[in-house]
């Protein structure tokens, strides 16, 4: 098991699929429950400061998750939202979920489950999986990058269209909203740092697979 948290635009999820296909793990996108979750409870009009009804839709609604790091897709409900949860409509208002400590203590239940039911073993990124979800993973690194990378990481993704200055205020504003329920700004004992301010992806994986001596899928 190969847990890996950082913030928005640190370059988790390409990192983590990248290093699940090359030691032949399944690969976790935890922050695409969090974006499922917040994409339903929109979907079904809640006011998502109501945290108790949000947090019943959550804890009632049925997550189907592909752990395949070549396709990973998410349904809650029947519906595939694989696309949908990457809306900024949805980056908007996701932290006002994922400070939810209900929907937190149900979909953390259910990653649990999910990698404890993997049988090769997995790569989970997020928040809180090296500290909370999975504290026991065999390599745990915290995936790091200056504010001014994560951004401009985050303007190719999104397209020229979008405006440079609201970019940088979503992803700092995204941290100190994401920061009040999970640490992820320093890394907890035993947890490796890797910073991939200068580094390109295919660096980066290779980093944190040396970090995995053969055998990460076994523990
Ligand atoms: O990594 P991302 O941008 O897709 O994450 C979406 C949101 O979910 C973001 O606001 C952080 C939150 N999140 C979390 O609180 N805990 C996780 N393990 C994963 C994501």
């Amino acid at each position: 098991m190969v847990a890996i948290d950082g913030p928005s635009g640190s370059g988790k999820s390409s990192t983590a699929r990248g290093v699940a296909d090359r030691l032949g793990l399944a690969f976790l996108d935890t922050g695409a429950m969090y974006r499922a979750a917040t994409w339903l409870a929109v979907h079904e009009g809640l006011d998502l400061a109501d945290t108790d009804a949000v947090a019943a839709l959550v804890r009632a609604a049925v997550f189907d998750i592909a752990l395949d790091p070549a396709s990973p897709t998410i349904a809650v409900n029947g519906h595939d939202v694989t696309q949908a949860i990457r809306a900024p409509e949805v980056s908007a208002a996701v932290s006002a979920v994922a400070t939810n400590l209900d929907v937190r203590a149900d979909l953390v239940a259910r990653q649990r489950r999910l990698i404890a039911d993997a049988p090769a073993g997995v790569v989970a990124e997020g928040r809180d999986i090296t500290t909370v979800v999975a504290p026991d993973a065999h390599v745990r690194v915290l995936l790091v990058a200056d504010p001014a990378a994560r951004v401009a990481r985050r303007q190719a993704e999104l397209g020229t269209a979008v405006d440079a200055a609201a970019v940088t205020d979503q992803v700092i504003r995204r941290d100190a909203d994401d920061s009040t329920v999970a640490q992820f700004h320093d890394a907890a004992p035993g947890v490796t740092v890797v910073d991939s301010t200068h580094l390109d992806l295919a660096q980066v994986i290779e980093a944190i697979c040396e970090l995995a001596p053969g055998r990460a899928g076994a523990e």
